[in-house]
């Protein structure tokens, strides 16, 4: 008789209705497709995936309310029905006043840094996010990372990793003067820390620090529900609340955001700019008709909108994102029981490896975390994405690579999507590629692009 179960299993809170049929390939085709992708998982093309965990963005499924809701597109060019829509989900789960509609979040911080930065000033951020800080240089700003040291240690079990040290904040507004700090970035559940939860007792002291020197936060909102359910099940006095209290809660001590409706918002593509400046507002809507589109749509479709309005009501429901971030753990918790080296505590959107431990072998600057997700591809036909050196890009002073601490693979978790039976697949493709991973070779560029050179960039095997 086979054993009795310790504990209680789990499953997914929803049924499926549609399926699209996904393909295994073979190893000698895998070893073709990656060559040809210049060992960039970002250069192949999904025919050729069999599982795929390149990104939580824009990958999601929707659920029958949100496809009802896409026949509602109301396809106006100018007043659609859906922006009203989408612009009262936003009040009422965030809290913010004022929307600008934008085709997807990089849109929204363009606008953002173009309007508030000004050249030579500072930004400080609980660690960069690749497509935010380049918005801020390119407007002329210095990103300046204010996240505690414990999140670039990837072994550190602090439960809030996307917290603000103080100290560091306040040297930095002493130092170079808050005049010359337009706002400070402030993410929830840090993607490159390894979806990181800030803690909203850490987030009020931010508050009552920056609003002493007048200066406001802008909050990169993309996975604020997940961050919300971290906060439920980790910090002292928030267990009896509700997520959509705690995402309200986040976003009062904010000023505003920008969102990549891709993440929490269940949608394949979409965003916007929220504040609560109504000048602001004004200059950002005048911004956005010059590079999105009308300020009732700004590069969304009108069912794209409905989408995301249905979409962001959905990700404060607890069911839900209790069972999105408890798939991640799932798979987390698997690779630790082998003793497969990830960041802890295991985050909210995915699960990262740790390349640097992974593959000790590999200097940084022959791309482990590259590697090692080229490694994987070609062993099971999962993609992940490497979130290291080659995202960091080059230091604009020395132009030397920016050997971040932090050498991750990514295996990215889109909502919905996979079973806890793809899990399983994946889980024992890394256990396979762990065990022989004396085998794996560190790679060397033949193209790198000048921006965000990770999408682009091609390699070859070092010898
Ligand atoms: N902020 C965060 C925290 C993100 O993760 C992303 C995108 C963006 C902003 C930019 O939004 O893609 O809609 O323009 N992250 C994706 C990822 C690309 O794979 O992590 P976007």
């Amino acid at each position: 008789m086979a054993e009795r179960p310790k504990k209680k299993s789990w499953a997914e809170p929803f049924k499926i209705k549609m399926v699209e049929p996904i393909k295994m390939t073979t190893r000698d085709h895998r070893q073709e497709c990656i060559k040809e992708a210049g060992y960039n998982t970002f250069l192949l093309k999904s025919k050729d995936v069999y599982i795929d965990l390149l990104t939580d963005s824009g990958t999601s499924a929707m659920s029958d309310n949100q496809w009802a809701g896409m026949m509602l597109g109301d396809e106006a060019y100018a007043g659609s029905e859906n922006f009203y829509h989408l612009e009262e989900a936003i009040r009422k789960h965030y809290g913010y006043k004022w929307i600008v509609p934008t085709h997807q979040g990089r849109a929204a911080e363009h606008i953002i840094s173009q309007l508030m930065i000004k050249k030579g000033d500072y930004i400080p951020g609980n660690m960069y996010f690749t497509t935010t800080r380049l918005h801020q240089e390119l407007a002329g700003g210095n990103f300046v990372d204010v996240i505690i040291d414990e999140a670039h240690d990837p072994t550190n079990e602090h439960p809030f990793k996307a917290n603000i040290d103080l100290q560091k904040l306040e040297d930095l507004i002493k130092k170079v003067g808050a005049n010359k700090i337009p706002y400070a970035a402030i993410a929830t559940a840090v993607n490159m820390a390894g979806g990181q939860p800030l803690s909203l007792e850490n987030l009020r002291q931010v508050r009552s620090l920056t609003q002493k020197y007048g200066i406001p936060i802008i909050h990169d909102a993309t996975r604020v529900a997940e961050n919300a359910y971290l906060i439920k099940e980790r910090e002292p006095g928030c267990q009896d609340k509700t997520i959509s209290q705690i995402v309200h809660e986040i976003c009062d001590l904010t000023d505003g955001c920008t969102m990549s409706a891709k993440k929490d918002c269940l949608v394949n593509i979409g965003g916007f700019l929220a504040v609560n400046d109504e000048e602001l507002y004004k200059k950002a809507q005048n911004m956005v008709v010059i590079y999105e589109g009308l300020h009732t749509y700004g590069g969304m479709a009108g069912r794209d909108m409905e989408a995301v309005a249905r979409g962001l009501a959905e990700s404060v429901d607890f069911e839900h994102i209790k069972a999105r971030v408890g798939q991640v753990k799932y798979l987390g918790e698997k690779l630790l029981g082998w003793d497969i080296p990830i960041i802890i505590p295991i985050g909210t959107h995915g699960v990262f490896l740790d390349a640097k431990r992974f593959l000790p072998h590999i200097d940084q600057d022959n791309f482990p975390a590259q590697a090692l997700a080229a490694e994987i591809y070609v062993e099971s036909g999962v993609r992940s994405m490497e979130r290291g050196n080659v995202s960091a890009g080059r230091d604009a002073k020395t132009g030397k690579n920016r050997r971040p601490n932090l050498e991750l693979v990514r295996l990215t978790i889109p909502r919905r999507v996979y079973t806890q039976a793809h899990m399983d697949v994946t889980a024992e493709a890394v256990l396979e590629v762990f065990d022989n991973r004396k085998r794996v070779k560190g790679l060397r560029f033949t193209y790198e692009p000048e921006y965000l050179r990770f999408f682009q960039a091609r390699f070859e095997p070092a010898s």
